[in-house]
This record gives C-alpha cells, structure tokens and sequence, in this order.
C-alpha cells in the first residue's frame, strides 16, 4: 500500500512527533500543568486585597485569621479547602448569585481563589456558642436524627457527628455564626444558592426548625 505522505511530510511528522515527546517529557521535569498553589500569596490577598484592582480585603469583612465576628459574614478559617475553592467559582455562576461576593469572586483569577483557599484552610476556627437554651434540644434532635415525619435525613450523616464536615463536599458547619447558618438555609430553600441535597431538605423545614439546627451547630466543636 502506497503511503498517502510524500517522503517530505513524512519527515516533517517526525520531526512534529520528536518534538512534542520532548516538550511533554520537559513538562514533567520542570513545569506541572496546574499553576502552583500558594498558601503565602492567598495571605497578603487576604489582609491586603488589591488596591489597582478596586479589591478590597477579606479581612474587613471576614475577620483575622478568617474568624468574622460579624454574624452575616461567614467565618472562613478551617473551612476545607475544596469547598471554598468551588464557593468562589460558584458565586461567579447562576448557583450562587449574592451581590457582594459574586463582584469580588468575578475579579479573582483562578490561581487566587486556589491560594486563598489554601491559606484559609490552615487557619483555626475560634469557637462559635449556642445562644437559645430553649431550642437547644430540637436542634440537637434535627442534627443528630433528622426529622422522620419530614423526611428530613439527619444533618449528621453528611456533615459528621462533629459537624466537621467530609472534605471536598460537605462543609463543616460547626462554630459558624447561626445568622449565616440560617441564611444560607433559606437561601437553598428559595433556590437562589443552588445544591440538590440542601435544597431538598431546606424545603422540608420549617422557620422554627433552621433557627434551632442554626443554633445547635454554632455550639458544635
Ligand atoms: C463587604 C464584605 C465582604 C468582603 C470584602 C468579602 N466577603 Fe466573602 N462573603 C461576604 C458575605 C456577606 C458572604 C455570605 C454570602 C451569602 O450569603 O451567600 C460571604 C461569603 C464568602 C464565602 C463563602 C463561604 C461559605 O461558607 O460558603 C467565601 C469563600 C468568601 N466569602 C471568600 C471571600 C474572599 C476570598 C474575599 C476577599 C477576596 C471576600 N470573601 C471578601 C462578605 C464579604
Ligand atoms: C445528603 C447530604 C447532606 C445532608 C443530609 C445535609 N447537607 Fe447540608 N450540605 C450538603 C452539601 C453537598 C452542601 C454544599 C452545597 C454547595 O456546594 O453549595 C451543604 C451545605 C450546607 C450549608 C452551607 C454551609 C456554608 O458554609 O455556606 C449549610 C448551612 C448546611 N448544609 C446545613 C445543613 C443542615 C442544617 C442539615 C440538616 C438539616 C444538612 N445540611 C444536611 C449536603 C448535605
């Protein structure tokens, strides 16, 4: 069979072939496909933001070390990794459209919602407290068992017993503020921040019954 190729293009592939082995062995040795991630810049993102850019810093709103003292602002420190990766993706898409965050996150590059993520995670939570000794019980209950007449499975089975969460999915919930705890429910519930897990459940529970898990898990260590 005659060859479809002259001899010249034939050397010319070849020539293609060699080197591209050459470029793709080069790549494993010095350059990874993924930029690399580094916790150090997400740091000085964080404190500082990026004055050029009209950025401003995470920390005036959520707090030192990611430790928000303000009870609308979600506190960031030890939350996984992954998971706050994919949040800042997310508000940057119709799954979780929210004023604030969706403009800052649209003017991050990649690279930097990966770094913060990374210095984030390594920062520790400074213990969240349950303020209504009333619910206490009820939303102790819808954590640990769920709510059987609802069909509300138990928060537990997906955040852990702890609240700590299972990286990358499930986030860990425990010593958040209860007012974002019950924001983000109502949220789901509405359908404005978009989860197939959370809003199935959300729809199933009452008022009542956010404020209490909201509480019970702000106590959670
Ligand atoms: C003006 C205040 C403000 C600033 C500045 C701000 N945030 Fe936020 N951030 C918020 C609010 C409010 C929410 C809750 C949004 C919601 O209700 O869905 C939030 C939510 C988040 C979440 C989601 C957390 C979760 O548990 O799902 C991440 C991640 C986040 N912010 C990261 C950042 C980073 C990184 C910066 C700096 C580049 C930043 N934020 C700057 C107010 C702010
Ligand atoms: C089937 C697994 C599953 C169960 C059970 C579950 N969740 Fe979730 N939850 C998720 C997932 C997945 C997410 C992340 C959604 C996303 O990526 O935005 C989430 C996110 C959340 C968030 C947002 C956290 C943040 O930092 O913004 C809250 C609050 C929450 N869940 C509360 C609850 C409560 C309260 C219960 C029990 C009534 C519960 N969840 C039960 C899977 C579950």
């Amino acid at each position: 069979m005659n060859s479809v190729f002259s001899p010249f293009v034939k050397s010319l592939l070849v020539a293609m072939l060699a080197v591209s082995a050459t470029a793709s062995a080069d790549e494993h040795k010095s350059a990874p496909a993924a930029p690399k991630i580094d916790p150090a810049k997400g740091a000085s993102l964080y404190t500082d933001g990026d004055n050029a850019r009209g950025l401003p810093a995470c920390v005036s709103c959520h707090g030192a070390g990611g430790n928000s003292t303000i009870s609308v602002n979600p506190k960031l420190a030890g939350q996984h990794e992954g998971y706050l990766y994919k949040q800042l993706v997310n508000f940057t898409t119709a799954d979780r459209n929210q004023p604030v965050m969706t403009t800052y996150a649209k003017m991050l590059t990649d690279e930097e919602k990966h770094n913060v993520a990374a210095w984030l995670v390594t920062q520790s939570q400074k213990p969240g407290a349950a303020k209504n000794k009333d619910t206490i019980e009820l939303g102790k209950k819808i954590y640990r068992g769920g709510i059987a007449e609802k069909n509300v499975p138990a928060c537990a089975s997906c955040h852990g017993a702890s609240g700590a969460g299972i990286p990358v999915q499930y986030p860990r919930l425990s010593g958040q503020h209860q007012d974002y705890t019950v924001a983000q429910l109502g949220l789901f519930k509405a359908g404005t921040r978009k989860s197939v897990e959370m809003a199935t459940i959300a729809k199933r529970m009452s008022d009542e019954e956010m404020k209490a898990v909201a509480d019970y898990v702000a106590g959670l260590k």
